[in-house]
């Protein structure tokens, strides 16, 4: 039987259809929700992520501003924005577009945001309050991903979840969610020796390693939960995921699609952080 596509283009409408109430709520209580972007060099493609991230703000009513540099700034200027931003009562989020260039520390970058506006969730204490299962935002993609299996009913808890790919922005932290929601985890790399002897045991499978087409419908458990993290533009101008999708489609209980699964979580959920991180500052304040 073919699995249930999980169309995380639809749940992301949903969702910021709910984020645009709680935003249009704070403003009318006089409080606009205000995500600064900062961006250094010109990678063509955080060029576009940024343009995305734009223009999803503005149709959720965030106030979102970019902070352009180019790739020969010092690296004390982008600290001294960051400095500036921190303290801006208008902006509750704040987020360092990467890769930075090569002499940058993008530890040191990550680091000097405010932790309360770390709507990225990088920040060396924000991570370290992941590990310590104490997280206040959560980093976009995998939160994302924590949506999607709610939406469609996905157990966790004492389920076998297996991570190919161990980043920082989606395989860690992935691990680290999936562990504290109860799951028994496996990290694997695409490196990892005989990748399908782990990959066949998950309930739920999670991959992000950039390799296309790296499972294959061997390599899955019948009935299993396959969530697709990578994106890559084949030689035929096409996008494809990690994951062989016509074929472990028939194999899988539920399946994300490239395009058209997690990427439009991603974005949404960075959203859904910048109205968490104003709600707190009404609450605080
Ligand atoms: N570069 C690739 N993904 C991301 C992301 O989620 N956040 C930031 N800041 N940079 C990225």
């Amino acid at each position: 039987m073919s699995a249930e596509i999980i169309n995380g283009k639809l749940i992301a409408q949903e969702v910021r259809s709910a984020l645009k109430t709680r935003a249009e709520s704070l403003i009318e209580r006089g409080m606009r929700p205000g995500l600064a972007v900062i961006i250094v060099g010109d990678d063509p493609a955080s060029n576009i992520y940024v343009n995305y991230k734009v223009k999803a703000c503005r149709k959720v009513c965030i106030h979102s501003e970019v902070h352009r540099f180019p790739s020969s700034v010092g690296q004390d200027e982008v600290l001294a924005c960051i400095q500036d931003l921190n303290e801006n009562p208008q902006i509750h989020g704040i987020l360092v577009q990467l890769p930075l260039p090569a002499h940058f520390d993008s530890n040191k970058v990550t680091t000097s945001i405010a932790i309360e506006k770390d709507v990225d969730s990088f920040h060396l204490y924000n991570v370290g309050a992941l590990v310590s299962g104490n997280a206040a935002l959560l980093p976009c993609t995998p939160y994302g991903i924590l949506v999607m299996l709610d939406k469609h009913g996905i157990q966790i808890e004492g389920q076998q979840a297996v991570i190919v790919g161990r980043s920082n922005i989606v395989g860690k932290p992935m691990s680290l969610m999936l562990l504290e929601k109860g799951a028994t985890v496996t990290i694997c790399t695409s490196k990892t020796k005989d990748l399908a002897a782990h990959t066949r045991n998950a309930d739920i499978l999670v991959v992000a390693t950039g390799r296309p087409g790296l499972i294959t419908a061997d390599m899955v458990k019948a009935g299993a939960t396959i969530i697709d993290v990578g994106i890559n533009r084949l030689p035929n101008g096409k996008l494809a995921g990690d994951v062989d999708f016509e074929s472990v489609k028939e194999k899988a209980g539920y399946i994300t699609p490239v395009p058209g699964g997690v990427g439009p979580m991603t974005i949404t959920m960075l959203l859904s952080n910048t109205i968490e991180a104003t709600e707190r500052t009404r609450a605080g304040s």
